[in-house]
């Protein structure tokens, strides 16, 4: 049942590509507009949007904010994204033209539910992203966005968080599609790149020795600091969230630009950094992220850098140099995030922890 590997969390790492795959199949019209079947709402319901909030707890709430970085820049509409456990203590503004997207691997996470009922008595209406067919937040949604990861057994959400993003940025373009925000043709150039995300993620997954090697190069750490900026942000977060469900540890994730606003104070020597390195663009963002890097380099800790193939600018402040296949930055933590997981696998596998049952935690939480 877990087809030749140690833990269904590894199996479920290694299902990825079939996962985004099958979550992309039957999007397109054969007049190549995107379509999004289940979707319960109309096209005029959704027009009428002039907010979007996203709650989420732990890795779904990742996904939210990553969703956040897609649907601002595509659609111009405003997006919140909050923790399900906060939205509804603090008196949220929810009108009729508030769209809340609620998303949940499993469906029957508590603080998401009880915040999608708050939501939709303020006449707001809620589109949930769900992996778990028939579950309660779908049914209790004006509309849902299936994900096709198919069943999640590991706590540890892998290919759910993966098929979450693919569902977002699915959203995100049929709104530009609808609101009439981006070109067909730019919405095309999107979707192809998605289709050429399984192709990636086989890449990354084939590579799989080397990050295990290096995960098994810190099994006497005792903190790990995770870095990104922009949609890499949310992956340090997830791999921070990774390795403390799994291995236990001590393990931040920041944004690289908040580094000198107190974080940078934590490195030390040896102190391992794992930096998720933003494509090379024309913007800052990759020079401002080597920046960060040197800085906690100068400050002895040991940088493990991703970046997508290519880029030598990373080199020579790199200890560790894990290579990512060259994607847009919107779609960067679709390939990212992979390695991380190996690590925390790995890493967890070698100190011999339960990776499928880590202490204290349960695969749904049903209670608030
Ligand atoms: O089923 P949900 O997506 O609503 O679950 C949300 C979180 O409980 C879940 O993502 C949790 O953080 C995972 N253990 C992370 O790996």
């Amino acid at each position: 049942e877990k087809d030749g590997h140690d833990w269904f969390m590894r199996k479920e790492i290694f299902e990825q590509p079939r996962a985004v795959a099958d979550s992309l199949l039957g999007r397109r019209t054969s007049a190549g507009l995107l379509q999004l079947d289940e979707m319960r709402l109309s096209d005029d319901e959704l027009r009428e949007t002039d907010k979007i909030i996203i709650i989420a707890c732990g890795t779904s709430f990742y996904a939210g904010m990553v969703a956040k970085y897609a649907i601002e820049h595509w659609t111009r509409i405003p997006v919140e994204v909050e923790l399900a456990s906060e939205f509804r203590y603090r008196d949220p503004i929810l009108t009729a033209s508030t769209l809340v997207v609620a998303i949940s691997q499993s469906g029957e996470t508590a603080d998401t539910l009880q915040a999608i009922r708050h939501a939709r008595l303020q006449r707001s209406r809620v589109l949930a992203i769900c992996n778990t067919n028939g579950s309660t937040i779908p049914r209790e949604s004006d509309a849902v966005i299936y994900t096709h990861a198919g069943p999640e057994i590991g706590v540890a959400s892998t290919k759910g968080f993966l098929t979450q993003l693919v569902a977002c940025y699915l959203l995100a373009l049929y709104l530009a599609q609808v609101k009439g925000t981006r070109f067909g043709d730019e919405i095309t150039e999107v979707v192809d790149q998605l289709d050429s995300i399984p192709g990636h993620l086989q890449q990354v997954l084939d590579d799989a020795e080397s990050v295990y090697a290096l995960a098994r190069e810190h099994v006497d750490s005792r903190s790990v600091l995770f870095l990104g900026r922009h949609a890499g942000y949310p992956v340090a977060l997830e791999g921070a969230l990774k390795l403390k469900e799994l291995a236990y540890l001590h393990a931040e994730g920041f944004a690289a630009g908040e580094l000198k606003h107190g974080p940078i104070a934590l490195v030390e020597e040896g102190l391992p950094v794992l930096c998720v390195v933003p494509p090379r663009g024309r913007d800052q963002l990759h020079a401002k992220m080597l920046s960060g890097i040197q800085e906690v380099r100068a400050r002895g800790a040991r940088t493990i850098c991703l970046a997508e193939h290519g880029d030598d600018t990373i080199a020579p402040y790199a200890d560790v140099l894990v290579r990512l296949p060259q994607v847009p930055v919107l779609l960067q933590p679709l390939v990212a995030v992979v390695p991380l997981q190996l690590f925390a696998c790995e890493l967890a596998t070698a100190l011999g922890h339960d990776v499928d049952q880590p202490r204290n935690l349960a695969k749904s939480v049903t209670v608030e």
